[in-house]
């Protein structure tokens, strides 16, 4: 089996693709970490422990993360997340606190990857904070795995938190330079436009929520909010959205469980840049490998939709 780690700031994309991790009959989901980003920490927290609820998988470990990036900037997904991040739908059941592991996640990645050393794809769909943390601890442990696949950054300068910039790299630049920079594993990176590239038809979104099962009623709450606002009366929504659904973290997930998903990359050294005023926490493709750098990312261009859907329909069975 694929071995999983994956830290998310779930939000309603990260609950739609922990459910496809979850899904997948030949994964093995070791643990989720949380950080802060489209909800606050504790929120993130309950959110992971109600999906793995709905799924009946409670025995998967989650674990705490930062609360806060690296140079204490805050961002929120509540305009499209909803302010708990997923959809403000009350649920008067959705598990405590206390369901968390002791140890931070911080920790946890370091020791998990270490306990299988050249097995553990790490998965990140929310901003880096904990990953680039967890380097910080211990520089040993990015070359103990087998891939980091990452749902950030944009590689066209086009942005959705900013003009230039996207909300995972947005929300903590300075854990996204250490991690594009310092990071010797293979890295395969889904980008803003390489999901805008392929927004599924809201009809496709339809028949999946309304597949009747339990998850994909689950699905359907939580989604009323970010469905709303995407189809909002538009003007520069159209452009952020497309004329469709997206929902960017399935595409990180659906890389790393089945890499016939992707079906074209360019290959480049990629940073972030810190200092801009207008360009801070946009990503830097090196194109001209002025930077010259040893690892080149794997930066996702093309996507089969096909997969890719029967992946997000198979999540809500
Ligand atoms: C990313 O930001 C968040 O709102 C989503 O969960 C996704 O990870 C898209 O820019
Ligand atoms: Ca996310």
């Amino acid at each position: 089996k694929k071995l999983l780690l994956l830290d998310v700031d779930c939000g309603v994309d990260d609950a739609q693709a922990i459910m496809m991790a979850l899904a997948a009959p030949d994964v093995h989901v070791l643990g989720i970490m949380c950080t802060h980003g489209n909800a606050n920490i504790e929120n993130v927290c309950k959110n992971v422990l109600r999906v793995l609820k709905v799924c009946q998988r409670t025995e998967i470990p989650v674990y705490r993360g930062a609360g806060a990036s690296i140079l204490e900037e805050q961002l929120n997904g509540a305009q499209y997340h909803g302010k708990d991040g997923l959809g403000d739908v009350p649920d008067c059941n959705a598990p405590g606190l206390e369901h968390l592991q002791a140890e931070y996640a911080v920790n946890a990645i370091t020791r998990i990857v270490t306990e299988h050393p050249g097995q553990v794809s790490l998965v990140a769909t929310g901003p880096l904070t904990n990953i680039a943390l967890a380097f910080k601890m211990d520089r040993t442990f990015p070359s103990k795995l087998k891939h980091l696949y990452i749902m950030g950054g944009n590689m066209e300068s086009r942005g959705n938190v900013a003009i230039c910039s996207e909300f995972n790299f947005a929300a903590d630049p300075e854990a996204a330079y250490i991690v594009l920079n310092h990071f010797a594993c293979p890295m395969y990176i889904a980008t803003w436009e390489y999901c805008l590239r392929h927004v599924l038809p809201w009809e496709f979104f339809n028949e999946w929520v309304n597949q009747g099962t339990e998850k994909a009623c689950f699905m359907k709450k939580i989604t009323a909010h970010s469905e709303k606002f995407a189809k909002g009366k538009q003007g520069d929504r159209e452009m952020y959205f497309g004329p469709g659904f997206v929902s960017c973290d399935s595409f990180a997930v659906a890389a790393a469980i089945d890499e016939s998903v992707v079906t074209e990359y360019i290959r480049y050294g990629v940073s972030v840049e810190l200092q801009g005023s207008v360009t801070r926490g946009m990503m830097i493709v090196d194109t001209l490998n002025a930077l010259q750098k040893e690892n080149q990312a794997f930066i996702m261009t093309k996507c089969d939709v096909e997969k890719l859907k029967q992946l997000m329909m198979s999540a809500l069975k």
